[in-house]
């Protein structure tokens, strides 16, 4: 698992940063996450990740998919939108 991974592209916002935000704003909702360096309020791909992240009791167990893979899939989530 890699903490360094971008988890919002569009602002590239690494995962550790977002777990570190929960870890110490303890945000009230996932979308409170986009305090922490405009986390998903770009195109919105990263939103059911970061809600992952937000709701998850350990958030550092949770994964993102592989790097390459993930930046794919936005890629192809922003052609349709
Ligand atoms: S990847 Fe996070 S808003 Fe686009």
């Amino acid at each position: 698992m890699n903490d360094d991974q971008t988890i919002c592209l569009c602002f590239d916002v690494p995962r550790r940063k977002v777990i570190q935000f929960i870890r110490t704003q303890h945000p009230k909702s996932a979308s409170q996450l986009s305090e922490c360096f405009g986390a998903g309020t770009g195109c919105g791909w990263c939103r059911p990740f970061l809600k992952r992240l937000w709701e998850s009791e350990s958030p550092e167990s949770e994964s993102l998919p592989a790097a390459s893979d993930y930046a794919k899939a936005r890629d192809e989530y922003r052609k349709h939108q």
